[in-house]
């Protein structure tokens, strides 16, 4: 069976990684991205993965967006919410703009899609939601309320459309990764990084590749009886 997998932020780091894994396992994948159009060129060279651009924290834009794909490339089968930004800042920093953009991105882009997709597995009873969920959604971070809270949020949806799904076959499941060698993690001043390094027990960041490996499974018809669940691949910082 051919299966339609879209990845939300899929042109780069941890979504790029799931892009070539779940192609490598036999999906078709599109991917999803936001602004970075030279990132979504160098994807389609190098993959031939299909990118298709709009805000994900867009309700709108998201219905079109999906619609599109569903078009163009078939119904869509699963969807990885991995989309996500940061803007930390200890609270009496944060603006406004800071805390509404991650929630709207980061968790409102869960909602955005999981209306545009589950409607249609939900008839065709058969479908695989996985959200990119994160350790500081698990534990918070300081400098991150935004950030943990919309990870946070992305646990609790995650088990909640777990209910929802379960009756049609329909399984939904978080990641919740630790700190990963992307751009993202990079951006974490140099001297903040390498305390959180040492709290890590495995010793290094993680790689993206190690992320894929967890949201294939997922995906993949063997994972029919795991619904609801979080795995947390991060290392060993936090066990949870
Ligand atoms: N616990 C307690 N105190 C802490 C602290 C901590 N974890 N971290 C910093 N502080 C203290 C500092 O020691 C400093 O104290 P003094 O002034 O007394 O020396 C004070 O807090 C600094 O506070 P400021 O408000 O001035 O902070 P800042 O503006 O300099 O920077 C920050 C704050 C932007 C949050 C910076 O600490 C930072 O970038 N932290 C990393 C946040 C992080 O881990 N982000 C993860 C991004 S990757 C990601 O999110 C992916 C994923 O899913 C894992």
């Amino acid at each position: 069976m051919n299966r339609v997998a879209i990845v939300t932020g899929g042109t780069r780091g941890i979504g790029r990684a799931i892009c070539d894994q779940l192609t490598a396992d036999g999906f078709t994948v599109v991917a999803n991205y936001a602004g970075n159009d030279e990132a979504a060129r160098h994807c389609e060279e190098t993959s031939g993965i299909k990118c298709y651009k709009w805000d994900v924290g867009d309700h709108a834009a998201t219905m079109d967006g999906c619609a599109r794909v569903a078009e163009e490339v078939g119904p869509i089968d699963i969807v990885v919410n991995n989309a996500g930004i940061t803007r930390d800042g200890t609270l009496h920093k944060m603006s406004f703009d800071d805390w509404n953009d991650v929630m709207r991105i980061n968790l409102g882009g869960c909602f955005n899609m999981s209306k545009a997709c589950f409607p249609g597995m939900r008839e065709r009873k058969w479908g695989r939601i996985v959200n990119i969920g994160s350790i500081n959604g698990q534990a918070g971070q300081y400098g991150q309320v935004n950030y943990a809270a919309a990870k946070s949020g992305i646990h609790g949806f995650t088990k909640a459309l777990a209910q929802e799904g379960a009756r049609f076959g329909v399984t939904v499941n978080a990641i919740a990764p630790g700190y990963i060698d992307t751009d993202m993690v990079a951006a974490v001043p140099e001297n903040v990084l390498e305390k959180i390094v040492a709290g890590i027990p495995v010793g290094r960041l993680g790689q993206a590749h190690e992320i894929a490996r967890g949201v294939s499974f997922l995906c993949s018809e063997d994972a029919g009886f795991v619904t609801g669940s979080t795995m947390s691949i991060n290392g060993g910082q936090h066990m949870y």
